[in-house]
């Protein structure tokens, strides 16, 4: 049976890009993305394609052509379930805030409820694939809830996870490195796979598209991340001691990405790895490994989250240090706010912490990003707890430009290395600041001789 209707359970950052590929590359197919969440469903729906909800290069033209063709957003959740094949689980899996594995474990409170409610819906059979991030053997649980619960239909549950990145989400998802596909050995788990992969097919190429058991795909998620979030935090602890002895982590990551067992990508020195994932995952790896008796292996991954903290730590520390050991009452500009560029996700950004420790030293921050705005940088620093709602209104102001945000102000971090920030007027910049004008870059985005040569005091990662 060729699938011809899909439902996606959950509108976020994977949901719906995904699924407004999937349309466009498939017209013969029926997408229903379905949320609870009726402002950001509405927001999809937003006749203005530029309203979307979450911005991504390239994402609102694939929209607009898919859009009401077969391609559609709705807050009901249970028809969308009704009518489709093929579910998809999109939905997110944060870290747990409370009881056992607090602060480590991913909660599937949100995997469970879907599951609950498809296993209450469905009234023939159905293939559920897991797209959201996941423990390694989830799918067990997800099988026990369907096949305890439901009416009797069959359920063949598939792990598909995503491998998009943000901010180059549409190009991901055109032409992936790989899609992995895991099911179950079984002639019925085969035969869903099958289903999986034709849907990829038109688009994908098939020796791209792997299929595995559900375990290993599962697993391979939370590897890839780790793996990836190990680079970073690898070549962060080198800009350390780059910055001690002389060494430019630039050159350093360019002498050993040429070495092809090593590669070139994934080793730019930063403040430190943002993003909903990354953390999120490597702690989830680290709790699995811990329930299995594992403490090497809990043990190895969980420095790669104490080394990002450590630099998103010792970014602020520096700052406060160059400042002559004082930021009260000084102004400071953040370049923004986002964890990437081209994205208007916050989600962990190491902007927030690091305002959070220059508000603890009761600084004076004046935020631009070209796509985040005060409700959701309050939002962030409010998250945290570390002081009143009031006190981080107080403490943070949002500038409508980058001017303006560094005008009068003593020093300028750069926290997010949105392309804009390099075609400045940077003279001007530097005529509005107090002096000595500091530049703090948290992405080695910006061009030391330059910025030296007009008198700013320039410091980068690394070197
Ligand atoms: P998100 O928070 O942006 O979106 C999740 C959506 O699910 C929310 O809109 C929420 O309202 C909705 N939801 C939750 N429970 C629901 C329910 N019972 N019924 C209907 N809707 C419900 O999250 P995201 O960034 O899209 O991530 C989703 C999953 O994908 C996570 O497991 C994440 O780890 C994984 N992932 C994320 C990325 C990324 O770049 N963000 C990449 C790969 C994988
Ligand atoms: C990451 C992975 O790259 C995706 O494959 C994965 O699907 C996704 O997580 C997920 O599971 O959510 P994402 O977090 O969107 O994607 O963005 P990345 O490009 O991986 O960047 C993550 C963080 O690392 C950013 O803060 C980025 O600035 C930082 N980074 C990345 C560096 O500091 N240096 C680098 O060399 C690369």
């Amino acid at each position: 049976m060729m699938i011809t209707n899909i439902c996606c359970i959950g509108a976020g950052y994977v949901g719906g890009p995904t699924m407004a590929i999937i349309a466009q590359k498939c017209p013969h197919i029926r997408v229903t993305v379905v949320d609870l969440n009726e402002k950001r469903i509405a927001a999809w729906n937003d006749p203005n394609v530029n309203n979307i909800p979450i911005y991504e290069p390239g994402l609102s033209d694939v929209v607009a052509e898919a859009r009401g063709r077969n391609l559609f957003f709705s807050t009901e959740v249970d028809k969308a379930i009704d009518e489709a094949q093929m579910i998809f689980i999109s939905v997110n899996t944060p870290t747990k805030t409370y009881g056992v594995g607090k602060g480590m474990a991913a909660d599937l409170k949100y995997i469970e409820l879907c599951a609950r409610q498809i296993a209450r819906v469905s009234k023939n059979d159905k293939i559920v694939v897991e797209k959201s991030t996941l423990p390694v053997r989830t799918a067990s649980a997800i099988k026990d809830i369907l096949d305890n619960t439901g009416n009797g239909v069959n359920f063949q549950i598939l792990s598909n996870p995503e491998f998009l990145a943000e901010g180059t989400a549409v190009e991901d998802l055109f032409a992936p490195d790989r899609v992995l596909i895991g099911g179950d050995t079984t002639p019925e788990g085969q035969k869903a796979i099958q289903q999986l992969v034709d849907v990829y097919a038109n688009w994908v190429p098939t020796d791209k598209i792997l299929t595995t058991n559900v375990w290993s795909s599962e697993l391979s998620k939370l590897t890839a991340n780790a793996f990836l979030a190990q680079r970073v935090s690898s070549i962060n602890a080198l800009s350390e001691l780059c910055e001690k002895t002389g060494a430019d982590v630039n050159e350093v990551a360019k002498a050993i990405g040429l070495d092809s067992r090593i590669g070139p990508k994934f080793l730019k020195a930063s403040v430190g790895f943002g993003g909903s994932c990354f953390q999120k995952d490597i702690l989830n790896l680290v709790y699995i490994a811990k329930s299995y008796g594992l403490n090497e292996v809990a043990d190895y991954w969980e420095q790669v989250i104490i080394m990002n903290d450590h630099q998103k730590r010792r970014f602020a520390k520096n700052i406060i240090k160059t400042l002559y050991n004082t930021v009260s009452g000084k102004k400071i500009a953040f370049l923004g706010w986002a964890f990437k560029k081209d994205t208007n996700d916050t989600r962990e950004s190491a902007a927030i912490y690091v305002a959070d420790d220059l508000l603890s030293e009761q600084a004076n921050i004046s935020v631009y990003d070209p796509k985040v705005g005060i409700e959701q940088i309050q939002f962030d620093l409010n998250y945290l707890e570390t002081r009143s709602e009031a006190e981080n209104l107080k403490g943070v102001q949002v500038a409508t430009n980058a001017y303006e945000a560094c005008n009068n102000a003593h020093a300028i971090a750069v926290l997010t290395e949105w392309d804009e920030f390099k075609t400045y007027d940077w003279q001007k910049i530097y005529d509005n600041m107090l002096k000595p004008a500091f530049v703090f870059d948290g992405r080695n985005l910006l061009n030391k001789a330059e910025l030296e040569k007009i008198g700013f005091v320039y410091q980068a990662i690394g070197s």
